[in-house]
């Protein structure tokens, strides 16, 4: 039914971007939509990355990234990073994305994010041709005014949820609140 595609009924995700320091120095970017906290203590947030991109190599051999929440108005952006390979383009000037230092880590966040996770690889998991990398988180930075303790103000902002292809869904502001 499906034609393999088995994990589009768990779609659509939420999209990150990932920043990496590459073998060469140079950053990279890509969007991952395959991305889940995993546990309070440590803080650790997990992306599953295709062994064939570039970011798994950038990632194998520096450890620290950023991991970008952009907001919906990037969808066109993020679809574009997703389409090349840093291997032959350098995205960051190519797509004109500016970026921002980081606290905590020495690479950068992506200027326009609402919100960045700077982390450090913790841990692999080799799963097909996918590796789980498990991140560490070692800051958050938040755009000033788009959130509270509670996560984004959905009425302010919005982030890209990936459905699948060029297709992004937003998050209805409306909550939908359980009885007691
Ligand atoms: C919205 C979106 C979400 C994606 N999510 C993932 C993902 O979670 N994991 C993955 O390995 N590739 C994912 N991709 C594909 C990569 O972004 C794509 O292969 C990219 O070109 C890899 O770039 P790189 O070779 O420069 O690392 C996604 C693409 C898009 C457009």
């Amino acid at each position: 039914m499906y034609e393999g595609k088995f994990y589009r009924l768990l779609h659509p995700r939420p999209t990150v971007i990932i920043v990496s320091r590459c073998p060469d120095g140079r950053l990279n970017l890509m969007p991952a939509s395959w991305n889940t906290p995993v546990s309070e203590e440590p803080p650790t947030v997990a992306v599953a990355v295709d062994k064939e991109t570039y970011t798994y190599q950038c990632l194998k051999s520096h450890r620290y990234a950023t991991l970008n929440v952009p907001p919906i108005e990037a969808a066109d952006l993020i679809y574009k990073l997703g389409s090349v390979s840093g291997r032959e383009v350098d995205k960051a000037a190519h797509f004109g994305v500016r970026l921002e230092p980081s606290e905590k880590v020495d690479v950068p966040r992506v200027a326009g994010a609402l919100a960045a996770y700077e982390v450090e690889v913790y841990k692999e998991v080799e799963v097909g041709e996918v590796a789980l990398f498990v991140f560490k988180v070692l800051g958050i930075w938040v755009a000033p005014g788009v959130a509270d303790q509670w996560g984004f103000d959905f009425k302010k902002v919005n982030i890209p949820l990936h459905g699948a292809g060029r297709a992004f869904y937003r998050v209805d502001p409306r909550p939908v609140f359980a009885k007691k």
